[in-house]
């Protein structure tokens, strides 16, 4: 396995493979790797016969108050995680290899619309900062598929945005949530818990599986299991910032009639933000 920290080193690997006429799967990461992340690696290798992970903290998709300097980075641990996996490059640049203008002259990509509610809303320009990131990690491996968790459902749209509407020849693949045994969604953030929170924390996924079930039983109030849903965890002590029952492909409000349904969930327990969701299709 190749760790590739340039622009140069990356470049060589990617034309010895292609010459080989080898396809190329990336998954982009900001490390601190957890088997979630190692579960869309493994997804990579089924849609191509190299794949390279990134692994980048990018600075962009972080608010000022926001946790860009504590983000856990532990680069030596994910090489020896990966090395276990079926990663053939580490590409794990610096800011100055991902931004080579400087931050305040990068250029932006701004994904109208889906990216204005939820995580949207509450971390204003978090999407722009993740699509520009995604296009440059795109013009730098140009990878012919790329592979996104569920578990940032809005992310993922908002990036299949991005490649139809910008002609992209690159597959989008979404890899769903990997979980800890108690259902409790993987998360870098998960590491922001204090021990009691931490058993409190697999609620949101019982209360995202309660709605589902719900639905799936013909229940089609949504309002009322919005409000049923929030009333639940705050309660139980979580500050809920949404809790949303929308049309799977598109985020809009759904009609009586929608059979594919997504209820997302964004909390802060303690110090730590929470998102998770779960798709209903009925
Ligand atoms: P990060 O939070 O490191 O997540 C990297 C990828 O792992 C994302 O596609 C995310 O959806 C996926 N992921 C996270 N938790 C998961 C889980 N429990 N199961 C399966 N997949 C999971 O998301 C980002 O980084 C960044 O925004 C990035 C896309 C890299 C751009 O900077």
């Amino acid at each position: 396995m190749t760790v590739a920290t340039t622009k140069q080193e990356l470049k060589e690997k990617l034309i010895e493979w292609r010459q080989q006429d080898h396809h190329v799967a990336l998954v982009p990461t900001m490390g601190n790797l957890h088997a979630g992340h190692l579960s869309l690696v493994e997804l990579a290798r089924e849609s191509a016969e190299k794949v390279v992970i990134s692994i980048f903290v990018n600075p962009t998709q972080f608010g000022k108050d926001e946790d860009f300097d504590e983000y856990p980075r532990n680069l030596k641990l994910d090489i020896q995680r990966l090395k276990e996996s079926t990663a053939d490059l580490i590409f794990a640049p610096n800011v100055e290899t991902m931004y080579p203008l400087g931050l305040e002259n990068a250029t932006s990509i701004l994904v109208p619309k889906i990216t204005e509610n939820f995580c949207g809303a509450s971390r204003p320009g978090h999407f722009d900062g993740v699509t520009s990131v995604v296009a440059r990690l795109f013009t730098l491996v140009q990878p012919d598929a790329a592979i996104f968790g569920q578990k940032d459902y809005q992310q993922q749209l908002a990036i299949r945005h991005m490649s139809l509407d910008l002609n992209l020849p690159i597959k989008i693949i979404t890899g769903k949530t990997m979980r800890e045994d108690d259902g409790l969604a993987m998360s870098s953030r998960n590491q922001y818990l204090s021990d009691d929170e931490r058993v409190n924390a697999p609620m949101l996924y019982e209360v995202l599986s309660d709605t589902a079930e719900r639905l799936q039983s013909g229940c089609r109030d949504y309002k009322e299991q919005e409000s049923r849903s929030i009333k639940v965890l705050s309660d139980a002590g979580f500050s809920v910032e949404y809790f949303s029952i929308r049309r799977a492909q598109n985020l809009k409000a759904p009609d009586r009639d929608c059979d594919e349904l997504v209820v997302l969930v964004a909390v802060k327990l303690g110090n730590a933000r929470l998102i998770d969701n779960v798709v209903v299709t009925i």
